[in-house]
């Protein structure tokens, strides 16, 4: 196919992986998916969702404002049921008047938090300035650097959040070099990581926010950290860690992205982040070019949601739900992999992370893919989680396996179908 005539930014964008995975679904429909991040399909709220349009239409004011623009900043209403959730889960308890940091007008709602990765890498990032992440990573974002011609850089992980030695003698490397000039941003999935299901400590989060702080003068700008808290309610076992709201000072260097996606429906395409200025103007003009705001039913579906309970109501259901999927799935990971394979238990989220020997290659292209595949199962294989660093290798013996959107019969049953291609791959 012919693209000289493409913008820059039209040659550039790769294929994401998130197509090529949907594509070999549609091309295998037999197959047990156990790659993608689905929500629960038998508990999704259809009676719910029934019941809360019913109530938005009896009330013509509502319905009329529903069924119009709304604002490209997003529904008043929902901004401030929002920000409230996030200061009752930082602080413990609800409060009356919000602190500042969580402040409503500091938030844009968009279409889905995958908008809000987007608009924050546009309004901050040209191409080849560089962006630290996790080693692994949410691998959609890393399609986001690559097309916008991002240079990402891992960071690995340890079972508390980023490695901070990594960390710094990565940050003084490229000090070193003259790029820490690049360096715009790092990027934290602090919640039941995708895909490692790792939970950051705060300590360990801030001590990160910390460091990247100290190299801003030898940037010459300020570098950003976006706490991605994607996955912050799907916890069903243990407490819940203070997002870095809560640090003193760290506001004015931090995005904080949330989504109504995997907590409630994922076909209810709303996120949210709070931002600092000149992020929030930034992002809101970039905004306004991409859609003027996002769809005002949706977003009516939600304030009424959470307004009315039916929300946290759904929550208890879920956490419920995937406590018991996730238990499932350890039974079977530990019934049918060989020994050598190895995987944190999650707390929350929808992931098992498995390492496999480090002999073994479980990439896109290996035989052990593709042996999974002819036995009709999948799941992403963890190669596409890590940035292009050329400072380190890329392993290629890891899968992520998700209990999100299969069923609990088909959870046993692809594990099982995984665990018979293991055993016999698994050098
Ligand atoms: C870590 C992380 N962030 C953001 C998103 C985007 O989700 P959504 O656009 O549905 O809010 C996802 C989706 O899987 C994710 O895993």
């Amino acid at each position: 196919m012919k693209t000289s005539f493409l913008s820059e930014i039209g040659r550039r964008t790769e294929e994401p992986p998130i197509s090529w995975l949907m594509s070999l679904r549609l091309s295998h429909p037999r197959v047990i998916s156990l790659a993608a991040g689905f929500t629960d399909q038998e508990t999704l709220p259809h009676t719910e969702t029934l019941a809360l349009l019913e109530d938005i239409f009896h009330d013509i004011p509502r319905a009329k404002a529903a069924l119009q623009y709304g604002s490209t900043q997003g529904d008043l209403e929902l901004r401030d049921l929002t920000t409230r959730r996030i200061h009752t889960a930082d602080a413990g308890k609800s409060a009356k008047k919000l602190p500042e940091v969580y402040s409503p007008g500091r938030m844009i709602l968009s279409h889905g938090s995958q908008q809000s990765l987007y608009l924050v890498c546009e309004a901050l990032c040209d191409p080849g300035d560089i962006v630290l992440v996790e080693d692994p990573t949410y691998f959609v974002f890393l399609a986001i650097a690559q097309s916008r011609g991002i240079d990402c850089r891992g960071i690995p992980l340890t079972s508390e959040g980023p490695d901070l030695a990594s960390l710094e003698a990565k940050l003084e490397g490229l000090k070193r070099t003259g790029e820490i000039k690049r360096v715009k941003m790092l990027y934290l999935v602090s919640y039941f990581q995708n895909p490692s299901s790792i939970t950051a400590s705060l300590e360990k989060k801030a001590a990160a926010m910390k460091l990247v702080k100290k190299y801003e003068r030898a940037a010459g700008h300020p570098i950003f950290v976006l706490e991605d808290a994607a996955y912050r309610e799907l916890r069903f076992s243990g407490q819940d860690v203070p997002s870095l709201l809560t640090v003193p000072g760290a506001a004015d260097r931090l995005i904080y992205s949330g989504t109504f996606s995997k907590p409630f429906a994922s076909g209810i395409r709303v996120g949210f982040s709070l931002l600092p200025e000149p992020l929030l103007t930034t992002c809101l003009r970039l905004k306004g070019n991409h859609d003027f705001g996002t769809s005002h039913i949706l977003q009516q579906i939600l304030s009424r949601a959470i307004s009315t309970g039916v929300y946290d109501k759904h929550l208890e259901l879920l956490h419920d739900r995937y406590r018991a999927k996730a238990a499932v799935m350890g039974t079977a990971l530990v019934e049918h992999m060989p020994a050598s394979c190895q995987w944190p238990e999650p707390h929350g989220g929808l992931y098992f992370w498995v390492s496999l020997p480090e002999t073994t290659q479980a990439g896109r292209t290996s035989p052990f893919f593709k042996a999974a595949l002819k036995a009709d199962v999948f799941y992403v294989p963890g190669e596409l989680c890590y940035a292009d660093d050329p400072t380190r290798e890329k392993p290629h013996h890891e899968m992520r396996v998700s209990f999100g959107g299969a069923s609990i019969g088909d959870i046993a049953e692809g594990v099982k179908r995984l665990g018979a291609v293991a055993k016999k791959m698994c050098r």
